[in-house]
């Protein structure tokens, strides 16, 4: 596989995995994750950008509080006049007493708000992270929310690394060149936008849309049982065995780009 350089000089270099829902995003953020402890010493921040949350458990961590949370307790004050606008400072403190500090990374769960139409303000908290708090780390790395919402209200535009996760299906591939093809209207100047195939995706259908969208094929995760095994049993995917079948194959990409 040809190498890819990323900039190593970027800080903190921004990777976002985006996707239509159920591509495997999740899986790919824990395994890059459980990638980038065991072989770098890089400080990371790892921001679950789902609304349904579930990069917590695949970590195996317990989240009391999420951003959407602390958006509706915020929302609540306004609407009783108590906490018109906060000052930015303060605003990151709240966020921050939300963030889950690990011994090898840090965790932010935007989460959802229960208030209609609401997720797009916790977007644009979203936004606001990547520009204060994500400068203290090596790396940040966004599950992001199936679909397109979060290049349309631009909360990753300065994402260096688009990593965009499919199936073989043809709502998959179409998802997947949507995505790509709006990032670059809107802007994004990433330095690599990396397809990665999930659960068999057909090789030749990946090349075909990688050509399309001027992306390259990063590899394609097998299917793996021990994935399913660990999601079923609710323990974390950073203790997958280092020979299962998606760890090796996620390493191995990690290798080809530079990140490892
Ligand atoms: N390579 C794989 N092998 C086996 N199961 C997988 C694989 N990738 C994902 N899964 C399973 O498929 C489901 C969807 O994956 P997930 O990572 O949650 O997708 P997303 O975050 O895109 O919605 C999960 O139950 C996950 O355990
Ligand atoms: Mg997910």
């Amino acid at each position: 596989m040809r190498i890819l350089h990323v900039p190593p000089e970027r800080k903190p270099l921004a990777i976002s995995v985006s996707g239509k829902g159920g591509t495997g995003k999740t899986t790919f953020t824990a395994l890059l994750l459980k990638t980038l402890i065991e072989n770098t010493d890089k400080t990371i921040l790892v921001v679950d950008a789902d609304p349904a949350a579930n990069l917590p458990d695949a970590l195996g961590v317990k989240v009391e509080l999420t951003v959407g949370d602390v958006v509706e307790e915020l929302k609540d004050r306004t609407e009783r006049g108590e906490a018109i606008s906060l000052p930015p400072q303060l605003f990151e403190m709240y966020v921050q007493e939300t963030m889950i500090e690990t011994e090898r990374f840090d965790l932010i769960v935007m989460g959802r708000t229960e208030s209609k139409g609401c997720y797009c303000y916790v977007n644009s908290v979203l936004r606001q992270i990547m520009q204060t708090l994500a400068k203290n780390y090596d790396i940040v790395l966004i599950d992001c929310e199936a679909g397109l919402e979060h290049i349309q209200r631009r909360v990753d535009e300065n994402i260096d690394i688009l990593i965009v996760m499919t199936d073989g299906s043809k709502m998959g591939l179409h998802t997947a060149k949507n995505i790509v093809e709006l990032a670059r209207r809107m802007g994004y100047k990433m330095s690599l936008v990396g397809i990665v195939g999930n659960f068999s995706a057909s090789m030749d259908k990946l090349m075909d849309l990688a050509a399309k969208i001027n992306a390259e094929v990063l590899g394609v995760l097998p299917y793996d049982e021990n994935v399913v095994k660990f999601a079923r049993e609710g323990r974390s995917l950073l203790e997958l065995p280092s020979d299962s079948p998606a760890y090796v194959t996620v390493k191995r990409i990690a290798k080809s780009i530079g990140l490892i």
